[in-house]
């Protein structure tokens, strides 16, 4: 059967990773976390003392830096498991500052595009639609209200036992979310040819099940 690429795009929080997930499970596709390569840029300068907003700073340290995503979803930055480092806020607001810069992403971009060589895959993130898989056979731009982002967010963490603040998280949503869609270099925005999904009165599996009609149909086309 075909192999095709999917795009996933949209604002923060908007439950990208958790649909591309399950959606590459049930394929037995490749899921690529493209925000994780960011937030290793983040974290890495966070680790070294690297101001987000020093340029230079951050991108001469992107020629030590050896990301790997594995099959199990787990992160590794130099060798090192980052998976739960590279979750927390602060690093969060440092991946969408460090993913400003033109070098940055050009680094990035040439490591996402050589993974989702042959198809097969579906990656999440900001520009797949736009930039990194501009062919991509099925694009999606999912959006959620900022409010519904937030209580999921929010909920999440109370979950894993992660203490958080709503209103916090809400407004460090929007901050990010102002921040990837007024950049110069590739900015947030819906692909011409993607389909728009509102999430915002939609459960998990609703989700999934019409991501995965969507995929059904183009690989029937
Ligand atoms: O998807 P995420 O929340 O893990 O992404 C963290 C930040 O990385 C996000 O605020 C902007 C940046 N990013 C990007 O610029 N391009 C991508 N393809 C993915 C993420």
């Amino acid at each position: 059967m075909k192999r095709i690429s999917i795009a996933i795009d949209g604002p923060a929080a908007a439950g990208k990773s958790t649909i591309a997930k399950m959606v590459a499970r049930n394929l037995n596709y490749t899921y690529i976390d493209t925000g994780a390569m960011y937030r290793c840029v983040a974290y890495s300068a966070f680790i070294h003392g690297i101001s987000y907003e020093d340029e230079a700073g951050v991108v001469g340290l992107l020629k030590d830096l050896k990301i790997k995503l594995l099959p199990d979803g787990s992160i590794r930055l130099n060798g090192e498991d980052v998976s739960s480092a590279i979750r927390a806020n602060e690093v969060s607001m440092g991946a969408s500052i460090v993913s400003q810069y033109a070098k940055v992403r050009s680094f990035l971009v040439a490591q996402q595009r050589e993974m989702a060589k042959g198809g097969g895959v579906i990656l999440d993130g900001r520009d797949i639609g736009t930039v990194v898989l501009p062919d991509a056979e099925l694009k999606i731009y999912q959006v959620a209200s900022v409010e519904t982002r937030a209580k999921r967010r929010y909920k999440e963490n109370i979950e894993k036992g992660i203490e958080c603040d709503y209103e916090e998280m809400k407004a460090e949503i929007e901050a990010r979310d102002k921040q990837d869609m007024n950049r110069e270099v590739s900015p947030l925005k819906k692909a011409d040819d993607a389909i728009e999904l509102d999430t915002s009165n939609m459960s998990l599996e609703e989700v999934v099940a019409h991501v995965m009609d969507l995929v059904e149909k183009k690989l029937e086309e």
